[in-house]
C-alpha cells in the first residue's frame, strides 16, 4: 500500500473541483443560460440541440473526473478520456475563436479545460509512479541469490556533491559488511567537467533539454559478483546526468544490473522526482530488482538555494556573494549522515524468498 504524496492529494482535489464545476456549471447553464447570457451580452444559442449536446458531453467529463476522484487506484483510463475530452474541446474552441466565428465567452471554458489537460497529465504521472514514493521511504527485500557482500556504485559528480554522497554511502555499506567498488563513467565529450566555461555550461543544458545521449568509454568493473548495484546521479535540467544515463542506455551494460538488487541515489538542488523515476525505470528495464531510490536536495530554501547554485557555478566558491548565497553549497551534514544510514540499510536489507533465476531465467 503506497501513501499518496502531497502533489497527488492536491491533484486529486483538483479533479473534484473540475467535476463539480463541469457538472454543476452545465446544469446551471442549461437552465439559466438565457438570463446569464443576456446579462453578459453573449449571443443566445442558435441551435438548442447542439447547445444541449455540448452541455451533456461536458457534464459527462465532469462525471468521469468525479470517478477519478473517488477511485484514484483505477483512474488512469478515465484520466486519458478526460484529457482527450477536455483537450479536444479546448482545441476546437480556440480554433473557431481564431477564425473569428466565436464569441469570447466559450474561451473561458476552453482555457479552464486546457489547464485541466495539464493537471490530468500530472495526476496520471503521479498515479503511474506511486511505487517511487515507497522506494523513497523504505528499503525493499532483496533477491534470494548468492550473497557476495560486494556492491558496485556507479555515479557521476561535476561539482563534488555526488562524490561526497558516494563517500558517505560507501561508509554506510562498509559498516554493513560490504566491500565497495566505485566507478564513474568517462564521457568522450570534454564538456562534462568542472569548472566549465559558459559555452560548455550552455551545451550541457541544451543537451539535457533535448535529452541528447552522450557517448562514454566502455564500462569496466573490478569484479563481477556484485549482489548490489547503486546508481548515483545529479539532476541536470529535470533529468538524470547524461553520462550516468549513457551507462543505463547501453544494452551491453545490462549485465551489470540484470538479476541483481539495485538502488538509486539522487543529489540535486531541489528537483529530484524525474531523475529518480528515470533511474528506477532504467534499472527495471535492465532486469534489476530495485530495492530503494532515495534523493537528497541542497540545504537552504528557495530562491536562495537556486541562486547559490548559480553563484557556485559562476564563482566556484560557496557563500559568494554573502547575502544572496547560502554559506555552504550543496548537501548539509544532516543529509550526508542520512546517506550513510542509507548505505547501512541497503547492506542490511532483508532477502525475499523470490529466487532471482525465476524472474530472470535467461541469466541463470
Ligand atoms: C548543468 C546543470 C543543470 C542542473 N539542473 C538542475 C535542475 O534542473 N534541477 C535541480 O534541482 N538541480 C539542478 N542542478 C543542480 C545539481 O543537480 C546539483 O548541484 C547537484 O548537487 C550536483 O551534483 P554534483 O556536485 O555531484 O555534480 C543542475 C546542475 C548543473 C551543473
Amino acid at each position: 500500500m503506497t501513501v499518496p504524496t502531497l502533489p497527488a492529494i492536491l491533484l486529486r482535489k483538483l479533479c473534484l473541483l473540475t467535476a463539480v464545476v463541469n457538472m454543476a456549471g452545465n446544469v446551471i447553464i442549461v437552465f439559466f443560460h438565457r438570463p446569464i447570457y443576456t446579462w453578459l451580452g453573449v449571443p443566445l444559442p442558435v441551435d438548442m440541440y447542439h447547445f444541449l449536446l455540448e452541455s451533456v458531453l461536458s457534464f459527462t467529463i465532469g462525471v468521469a473526473a468525479l470517478l477519478v476522484f473517488l477511485h484514484p487506484d483505477r483512474a488512469i483510463g478515465l484520466l486519458k478520456i478526460c484529457i482527450i475530452g477536455k483537450g479536444a474541446y479546448a482545441v476546437v474552441t480556440f480554433t473557431f475563436f481564431a477564425v473569428g466565428r466565436l464569441h469570447w465567452f466559450p474561451l473561458l471554458y476552453a482555457a479552464w479545460d486546457a489547464v485541466f489537460v495539464l493537471i490530468f497529465f500530472l495526476y496520471w504521472i503521479q498515479l503511474e509512479s506511486s511505487d517511487l514514493l515507497q522506494l523513497e521511504h523504505q528499503t525493499m527485500a532483496g533477491l534470494k541469490r548468492p550473497n557476495s557482500n560486494r556492491a558496485l556504485i556507479i555515479g557521476f559528480s561535476l561539482t563534488g556533491n555526488g562524490a561526497k554522497a558516494i563517500e558517505c554511502l560507501t561508509e554506510g555499506l562498509r559498516t554493513g559488511g560490504y566491500e565497495v567498488d566505485t566507478i564513474s563513467p568517462t564521457p568522450y565529450d570534454k564538456i562534462y567537467r568542472f569548472p566549465m566555461s559558459f559555452i560548455e555550461f550552455v551545451k550541457i543544458i541544451l543537451r539535457a533539454f533535448v535529452r541528447a545521449p552522450t557517448r562514454i568509454q566502455p564500462v569496466e568493473t573490478p569484479n563481477d559478483d556484485y549482489d548490489l548495484v547503486i546508481v548515483e546521479s545529479p539532476t541536470w535540467l529535470l533529468g538524470m546526468a547524461a553520462p550516468v544515463e549513457a551507462v543505463l542506455q547501453d544494452p551491453s551494460n545490462r549485465r551489470l544490473f540484470c538479476g541483481r538488487d539495485a538502488a538509486a541515489l539522487v543529489v540535486c538542488r531541489g528537483a529530484y522526482q524525474r531523475t529518480r523515476a528515470m533511474i528506477v525505470r532504467h534499472l527495471e528495464r535492465c532486469g534489476a530488482n530495485v530495492v530503494a531510490a532515495r534523493s537528497w536536495t541542497h540545504q537552504g530554501f528557495e530562491p536562495r538555494r537556486l541562486m547559490s547554485l548559480w553563484f557556485y557555478l559562476i564563482f566556484r566558491r560557496a557563500g559568494v556573494p554573502p547575502l544572496l548565497a547560502e554559506p555552504r553549497y550543496g548537501l548539509s551534514d544532516k543529509s550526508l549522515s542520512e546517506i550513510k544510514i542509507y548505505g547501512q540499510s541497503l547492506a542490511r536489507r532483508t532477502r525475499s524468498r523470490l529466487d532471482w533465476t525465476l524472474i530472470n531465467p535467461e541469466e541463470s
